[in-house]
């Protein structure tokens, strides 16, 4: 098993800039998360354990695969993961984050909108499992990649993320092009549909009880139910968390499911960068993130669901980060 590779990042300057890490509030919390947080009787399987992986995702909205990922290539995710965080550090000394404050979107900080152009992220796309595990719950090969992304909190990021579903109909948000699904009959939602798109998250850490691990609510992928806001959310929600999990493990994730971020108290950075898919029948805009250059030396399944991602041989893609990109991710 890897072990924890972030240590670099280990460093007092990169967090806590909201409130001391030995504040009364902040061991309290400490206290009651390594005593509580988890969810209880987490499944986590092996990467063999494909049928099962199926079914939990189809009944939980989420499954983790542990030992997904070998040594090197956790080193590599982490050494990515490292990099890109430093870029995006740079700019935002105050740790305001663009996710709330000390929480960060690896995409929705990249001027394409997708981190499909460092290294790291296109090693990801080509392992094979990959491509096995995400056509058993598509069931066909035929779905195709919608962003490069994920997403990283610093130490120091006390607050809950608001509960939330990544997608919802085409009209019931006017301020993002990126939802396709409406019934012009008023009869289906986008929560009554089969999955439309996953997350891969890849843990190139531990997640524990105490570094931020993703809350998610099993069940909750087709549910119409409106989803509680933080005064309403019951104490067993917050608790929900996905830990712990192992570095090397994927999680996967219906990104419909209800789910949000939780505190990252401690002294590391807690990364869980990811690849995004559309099911063969679900489509939505996506943008150019790979030179032709890079795209010509991906592996033939990752050419064939990131087709839509390159750009014209004949093109510059200008690529970095920025914290205040437009685009919704
Ligand atoms: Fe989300």
């Amino acid at each position: 098993m890897a072990t924890q590779s972030s240590e670099s990042l280990y460093v007092d300057s990169i967090g806590w800039k909201d409130i001391p890490r030995d504040d009364p509030s902040v061991i309290a919390l400490r206290n009651k998360l390594q005593q509580h947080n988890g969810i209880k009787g987490l499944d986590i399987l092996s990467p063999t354990d494909t049928k099962r992986a199926v079914e939990l995702f189809d009944r939980d909205g989420f499954v983790v695969i542990a030992d997904f990922l070998k040594n090197d290539q956790v080193d590599m995710l982490a050494k990515g993961c490292e990099e890109t965080i430093k870029e995006i550090l740079a700019l935002d000394d105050d740790r305001e984050g663009n996710r709330g404050s000390h929480r960060y979107s690896f995409g929705g900080s990249s001027l394409t909108r997708s981190r499909l152009h460092p290294p790291a992220w296109q090693m990801l796309l080509n392992i094979p499992e990959l491509h096995q595990i995400v056509s058993a719950i598509f069931r066909s090969s035929d779905y195709m990649l919608r962003a490069a992304s994920g997403d990283f909190c610093l130490p120091g990021a006390v607050n809950y993320q608001i509960l939330h579903s990544d997608t919802s109909d085409r009209t019931s948000n006017p301020f993002t092009k990126f939802f396709s699904f409406h019934d012009p009959r008023g009869q289906q939602t986008v929560r009554d549909l089969p999955c439309p798109y996953l997350a891969v998250n890849f843990l190139p850490q531990d997640v524990t009880s105490l570094n931020g691990p993703t809350r998610q609510i099993p069940g909750t992928q087709n549910s119409r139910a409106r989803i509680p806001n933080l005064e309403e959310e019951p104490e067993w929600m917050r608790l929900s968390t996905v830990c712990p999990a192992p570095a090397g493990a994927i999680m996967i994730r219906d990104v419909r499911a209800w789910h949000g971020g939780t505190p990252n108290i401690s002294e590391a950075v807690r990364s869980i960068p990811n690849l995004e898919f559309y099911a063969p029948w679900y489509r939505e805009p996506v943008t150019p993130g790979i030179s032709y250059q890079d795209f010509k030396k991906l592996s033939e399944p990752a050419q064939k669901v990131a087709r839509f991602h390159v750009a014209d041989s004949s093109e510059h893609l200008e690529v970095g980060s920025i914290l205040n990109n437009i685009f919704k991710s």
